[in-house]
Parts: structure tokens; sequence; C-alpha cells
């Protein structure tokens, strides 16, 4: 549960958020970082190094895809479990991601928010946001069986 300046430093930072720049790139720094994450994007294209990684269309859409995905949990903070059933079936049943992939892409988040803002990004803020993204991962692994 939230407390009111959670809830205000998670909004506040998250209206600032450029979804497509930040969405892309914390996809393409999984990609590059934990490249073992790159097995579940074989369609995807060329992901053979990072300047092919950062340049490549689909992971720029797919990022931006699933950091607007990201935004329903910001909108919806006291719901995010319900909000992400369908998904963490998705993720489960269908694509079969190990959700030890929803944590490293959560750490990287913080990682591309702190570039973005700099001294913006105070430790509160990144508490707040820490909290975020361990729901989040927590949220898109409920549904595993
Ligand atoms: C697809 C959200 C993390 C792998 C999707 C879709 C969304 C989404 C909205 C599209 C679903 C649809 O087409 O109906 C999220 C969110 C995540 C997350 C919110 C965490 C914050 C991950 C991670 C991986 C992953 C960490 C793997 C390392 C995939 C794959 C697809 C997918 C392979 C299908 C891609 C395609 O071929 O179109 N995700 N995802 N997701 N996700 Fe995730």
């Amino acid at each position: 549960h939230w407390s009111a300046e959670e809830k205000q430093l998670i909004s506040s930072v998250w209206g600032k958020v450029n979804v497509e720049e930040c969405g892309a790139e914390a996809l393409a720094r999984l990609l590059i970082v934990y490249p073992w994450t790159q097995r579940f994007f074989d369609n995807f294209g060329n992901l053979s190094s990072p300047t092919a990684i950062i340049g490549n269309p689909k992971v720029r859409a797919h990022g931006k895809k699933v950091l607007t995905s990201f935004g329903e949990a910001v909108k919806n903070l006291d719901n995010i479990k319900k909000c992400f059933a369908q998904l963490s079936k998705l993720h489960c049943d269908k694509l079969h991601v190990d959700p030890e992939n929803f944590r490293l892409l959560g750490d990287i988040l913080i990682i591309v928010l702190a570039s973005h803002f700099g001294k913006d990004f105070t430790p509160a803020c990144q508490a707040a946001w820490q909290k975020m993204v361990r729901v989040v991962a927590h949220a898109l692994a409920h549904e595993y069986h």
C-alpha cells in the first residue's frame, strides 16, 4: 500500500516520462546487458550488437508498448494485480517468460529514469520507484503456476 507521498512521487515522475524514448531505451538495455533475454525476441530481426539493438525498430516499438502498459499500473496503483492478471497469464502460458526478467527490466527502468532526470530523481523518488517496479513484477508473476 502506498503513502500519499509515494503516490505523488510516482505520478510526478511519470508525468514527465517520454514513454517512447524511455521504453525503447529500457528494452534495448535489457537485451544488451542480459543477452539471454534476446531469446524471447527471436522474431525481432537483427540483435547482433548493441548498435543493432538500439537501432532496431521492433525493439523501439515493443519498448514503447511495454512502458505504455506499465503506465496502466501507475494509473491504477491500488489495483495493480487485477490490472495485470491477463498480462501475467499471457507471459506465463503463451510467452513462457521467466518472472526473474520482470525484476531485471524494472531495475533497468530505474536506471533509465535516473539517467533522464538526473538530480530530480531524488533518493525518495528512487525508493518509491523501487517499490513500484517490485509491485509490478510481483503482479506480472502472480498468475504463474
Ligand atoms: C508482449 C507488457 C516484461 C517478453 C507484451 C505485451 C505487453 C507487455 C503489453 C503485448 C501483449 C499483447 O500483444 O497483447 C510487459 C510489461 C512488462 C513486460 C508491462 C514489465 C514491466 C517483459 C519481459 C520480457 C517480456 C521482461 C522478456 C524478457 C514479452 C514478449 C512479448 C511480450 C516476448 C511478445 C512480443 C511479440 O512478439 O509481439 N508484454 N512486458 N515482457 N512481452 Fe512483455
